[in-house]
């Protein structure tokens, strides 16, 4: 058995950060959207690069878990708690799914809302007919995860800061390039 690597790979480390800042971009967008009135240009323009930017999260999503599958995972050093650990798993599973779930929900209310997606020019195909009723529901779906999408990535980013300052174990250099973070 080969003994785990101190880190993820790079790749993994660059796709983690990317899809940070795209994160934290899909939400200033569609916020500061919401301060533009009605009818002027920036508003549709907002709304459009936050299609975009959600829909390169979701291509993203997939070469990370490819990524996640063939490789092996970095170890916590000095071992966690059980419960930490299960904890932490559970948070994981929780953010691939919500950047998976996320980009579905907002592609198929905006196709329910009669409205066709495009990705820089590129118009994708409708996956679902027009239904207002639908495009209701799809929509609360969008806006209730939205809103929990703060509390857990707020979680994930304090467990981390926790173990790297408080717990002073491995998990943050995890995730840092080689140099960074000691
Ligand atoms: C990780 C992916 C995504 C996140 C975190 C996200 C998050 C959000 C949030 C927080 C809102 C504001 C909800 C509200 O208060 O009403 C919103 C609205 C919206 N999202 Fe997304 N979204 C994502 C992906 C997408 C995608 C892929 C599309 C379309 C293809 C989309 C289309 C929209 C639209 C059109 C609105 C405005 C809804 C309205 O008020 O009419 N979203 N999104
Ligand atoms: C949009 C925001 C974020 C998302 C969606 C996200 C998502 C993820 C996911 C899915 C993993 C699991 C990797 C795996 O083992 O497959 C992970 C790991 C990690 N994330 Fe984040 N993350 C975000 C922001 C942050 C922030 C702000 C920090 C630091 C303050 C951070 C620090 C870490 C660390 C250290 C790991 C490795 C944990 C370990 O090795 O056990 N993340 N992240």
């Amino acid at each position: 058995m080969l003994n785990p690597p101190q880190r993820y790979s790079l790749a993994q480390i660059v796709l983690h950060w990317a899809t940070f800042v795209l994160i934290i971009a899909v939400y200033a967008t569609i916020l500061i959207r919401e301060e533009i009135p009605k009818g002027e240009p920036l508003r549709d323009a907002l709304r459009d690069w936050h299609r975009q930017l959600a829909l390169l999260a979701f291509a993203l999503v997939w070469l990370r878990l490819a990524l996640r599958a063939m490789l092996p995972s970095p170890v916590i050093q000095p071992p966690p708690p059980h419960w930490q650990r299960r904890a932490a798993r559970a948070a994981h599973i929780a953010l691939y799914a919500f950047l998976i779930v996320m980009p579905l929900l907002g592609l198929l209310m905006t196709n329910a809302a009669g409205r066709t997606v495009t990705v820089f020019g590129f118009a994708l195909p409708h996956l679902i007919g027009e239904s207002k009723t639908v495009a209701d529901v799809l929509k609360e779906a969008h806006e209730i995860i939205g809103n929990a999408g703060y509390a857990l990535i707020g979680l994930h980013a304090a467990a981390a800061l926790y173990h790297h300052w408080v717990r002073r174990d491995t998990t943050l250099r995890h995730m840092l390039a080689r140099g960074a973070g000691g």
